[in-house]
């Protein structure tokens, strides 16, 4: 009779166990960089720039100097000096440390001081003299390419515009082909704003060179440890052995986190000067105007048509924001990210996408905010190109969809991009959202509505996303495969400890790794503890964002607990004295196949790797395992909302929302939900709220939480989620797809469709997000398009 253990029992695969890290969260016991102080500590602060674009006559920081308790004041000048006043980016550019020659955005680095205390250090800040010589600005992609603009990026030999790149993917031929035997042609243009991620957390580093042992270790808000450990080295000439990056609890990342950041750069050379721990953590302000912005992209694209509804090729131009320096993390064969992922869902023929990068005086943007890559601008555009389309030909929303999803048996599906999806069953997601919608008897109750001058409004949004980065082949960062690792090591007494190169900032990794763990050994969830972020301890691994973890790290925690329990499986033949042949395997004990009661646990076996080896065994049950998968995973989602619009104040109120989503296996159900509420409530910020942008002057608006607005729990709807599809990623050890950014960017253009379709009669085809009421009002009373692009006045 089997003996195996209950899997939900000991928390393994589809367990809804707590998430562990919370015991310490809930008790105010998070050890974040903040919390960190250390013996003799300094702190750092920085001098921000107030102008967009000037040209530095001088910097004058004696007053500074004067002040008693500050330490050193680093300028550009002292930078170039060590050849630190520029930097590498994470995408093949270069960034200003501190300012030298200009500034080029609002809140540029120009200044540090460092102090006895982070008062002293602000108000020495305050007492440095800039002389700017104000130059014109540019904050949008048509000012930087228009004649005569000046050149943001002089200090590049060669530039002599404001282009970052061009770049183009898919058949351009086949396209016009396909366009010139279309019936119809459908045409949309939009803005997807600027968006900050704003964690609560900003962005900090300590900075502790011992010139004893000639260690640097930086405790830091990093989501992807082993590279800053790399980028440092490099920067800084250190060798690498020698850089310790700890990344202690994170208090949300969002890809905010990932790119390296001047502040950190300081803190560490002002560390190597002064030989003492210095401390900078950012402020709010600092945080919304300086680091990694997201989207920023103008997007238009045509879709060719047959009349029965079927598209025949789709073609997308985009003009990328990229601010003054191209600094965020990109796979370096894609300029765009993962843009061309738009479309992935549908059967398309043929497509071309072109991007023209730009420079302009805003900070540097392109984060992947809670995306991969760009990807949720390619989806927000697919599913608001998709509603144009299928109003054009006067098709039902739902209708146009199903008709040209890629079909279940389809996969693997090559896409019009290239991309390879891998598994998926669409069209039933879609029949399970519209049921829970209800969504024939929606379409009544809004024709009844509209007679007596109500607007109600329903929007369907579905979204695949390439998550998991790499496979090494076509995925690398500044030339470094894209795979990850997982190291376990089970003690002799059966309990265990698992580490990976991810880096959770909220998704609860502690929990589910060890959820795998228990999956695959039947050791319980609770005999395991989880450790990330400290590149001496940690396995190479290159962190997390583009909801990388599971399908990457996470394969690479399976793959390294079927290592052990292949050794383990050779340590209970030789405890229960048969061959390894004569051995099975059930949760969490092996048995003679011929006598299912002769058996031994996994923690007998672990005790046995350390007081009873076979003969010529090498003692110990610990491994490593690096995986790099075979491609993206790809899950999918529909979600559908309903929404009444006021025509007299152009205020939105959502009805209802459903999500179904297909992340493949579940590890944790509960964590999972988590990931798509939290995701939902972002894509609802970000369509409605979310306001940051910025003045001719290159201002920007929405530097503060007055301005730019966090949904609380007050405004945000209440979600339906819906768990009954589940497709197993078919090249991930346990099934798994990613899914914590799914809602993120799926989201959005569900609560967009919702208020476009209220407006439908209207004949406005697009109001760029967020969908402000008097944005809303304004397209309503004028019947008009209505624009979000900067700059906007600043007292909108
Ligand atoms: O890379 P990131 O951690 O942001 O995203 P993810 O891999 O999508 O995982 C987010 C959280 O959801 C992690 O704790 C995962 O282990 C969990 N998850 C799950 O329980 N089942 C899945 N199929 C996917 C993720």
């Amino acid at each position: 009779m089997s003996q195996a253990l209950d899997e939900i029992k000991i928390g393994g695969l589809g367990a809804s166990r707590k998430r562990v890290e919370d015991n310490r969260f809930i008790r105010g016991k998070g050890n974040y960089t903040d919390d960190i102080t250390l013996p003799g500590m300094l702190h750092m602060e920085i001098l921000r720039s107030p102008l967009a674009h000037a040209r530095i006559r001088s910097i004058d920081a004696s007053k500074a100097w004067d002040i008693p308790g500050v330490h050193l004041v680093l300028t550009g000048e002292m930078m170039a000096t060590r050849n630190l006043a520029w930097m590498p980016t994470l995408s093949y550019d270069t960034q200003a440390v501190l300012a030298t020659d200009k500034v080029r955005f609002q809140g540029q680095e120009v200044a540090c001081v460092i102090a006895d205390d982070p008062y002293i250090a602000k108000d020495a800040c305050e007492a440095i003299e800039v002389d700017y010589e104000p130059l014109p600005v540019i904050v949008n992609p048509e000012q930087a390419l228009a004649e005569g603009a000046p050149v943001i990026r002089d200090d590049k030999e060669n530039q002599q515009n404001n282009v970052v790149f061009d770049w183009e993917v898919g058949d351009a031929a086949g396209t016009d082909r396909a366009f010139e035997q279309a019936d119809v042609i459908s045409r949309l243009k939009l803005h997807y704003p600027r968006s900050h991620p704003s964690p609560i957390e900003c962005c900090g580093s300590i900075a502790d060179f011992n010139r004893a042992t000639s260690k640097l270790t930086v405790y830091m808000t990093t989501q992807a440890p082993h590279i800053i450990r790399a980028a440092v080295a490099l920067v800084a000439e250190l060798p690498e052995h020698m850089i310790r990056i700890i990344s202690p609890d994170i208090g949300g990342g969002f890809g905010n986190k990932v790119p390296v950041y001047p502040g950190y750069v300081c803190s560490i050379l002002a560390s190597i000067l002064l030989e003492r721990p210095v401390k900078w953590i950012e402020d709010k302000t600092g945080n919304l105007i300086s680091t990694g912005f997201a989207r920023d992209i103008y997007l238009s694209g045509e879709m060719a048509l047959r009349r029965d509804g079927k598209i025949l090729a789709v073609r997308m131009n985009c003009d990328s924001d990229h601010g003054a320096f191209f600094s965020d993390a990109q796979p370096s064969k894609f300029k765009i990210g993962l843009l061309h992922s738009a479309f992935a869902a549908y059967d398309i023929p043929v497509a071309h996408l072109t991007d023209r990068g730009t420079y302009t005086n805003k900070a540097p943007g392109g984060v992947a905010y809670r995306c991969s890559f760009r990807v949720t601008e390619a989806m927000f555009f697919q599913e608001r190109m998709m509603q144009a389309a299928a109003d054009d030909l006067g098709m039902d929303q739902a209708e146009f969809r199903r008709m040209n999803f890629v079909r279940d048996d389809d996969f693997p599906h090559r896409t019009p991009f290239g991309f390879l999806t891998d598994s998926g069953q669409y069209a039933k997601c879609l029949d399970v959202g519209l049921k829970a919608i209800g969504y024939e008897d929606f379409r009544r109750e809004q024709a009844e509505a509209r007679k007596q001058g109500r607007l109600l409004g329903l929007g369907i949004s579905t979204m695949t996303e390439p998550l998991g980065a790499g496979n090494s082949r076509e995925y690398d960062i500044l030339g470094i495969k894209m795979f990850d690792s997982a190291e376990l090591k089970v003690h002799m007494t059966g309990k265990a400890i698992v580490r990976t190169g991810a880096k959770t900032q909220g998704q609860g990794h502690e929990t589910t790794w060890a959820q795998i763990v228990s999956h695959e050994l039947g050791i319980p969830a609770e005999d395991i503890v989880v450790e990330e972020g400290d590149t001496d301890t940690a396995p190479f691994g290159m962190g997390t964002y583009a909801s990388r973890s599971t399908p990457v790290a996470g394969a690479a925690v399976a793959m390294v607990a079927r290592k052990i329990r292949a050794k383990a499986r050779k340590l209970a033949a030789h405890l229960l004295e048969v061959s390894e042949e004569d051995i099975e395997w059930e949760l969490g004990r092996f048995y003679v196949r011929s006598a299912p009661d002769r058996g031994v646990t996994i923690q007998e076996c672990a005790m046995a790797a350390y007081s009873n080896m076979p003969d010529g065994m090498e003692p110990g049950l610990e491994n490593t395992a690096y995986y790099d998968p075979p491609n993206l995973t790809w899950p999918f989602a529909v979600y559908i909302a309903t929404v009444e619009v006021d025509p007299e104040t152009g205020v939105w109120d959502v009805l209802k929302l459903v999500a179904v989503d297909d992340c493949g296996v579940r590890i944790n159900p509960m964590i999972v939900e988590g990931q798509i509420m939290g995701g939902l409530t972002e894509a609802y910020a970000m369509a409605n709220m979310q306001f940051i942008t910025f003045d001719a002057e290159g201002n920007c608006v929405g530097s503060n939480y007055m301005d730019y607005l966090l949904p609380s729990a007050w405004e945000t709807p209440g979600f339906e989620l819906h768990s009954e599809v589940v497709t197993p990623c078919p090249h991930h050890p346990i099934g798994a797809k990613g899914i914590g950014e799914c809602a993120a960017v799926g989201g959005p253009a569900a609560y967009v469709n919702a208020v476009m379709d209220a407006l439908s009669q209207t004949g406005v085809r697009n109001i760029d997000m967020p969908l402000l009421p008097d944005r809303v009002w304004e397209a309503i009373t004028y019947s008009r398009d209505v624009s979000g692009a900067p700059p906007v006045r600043s007292d909108d």
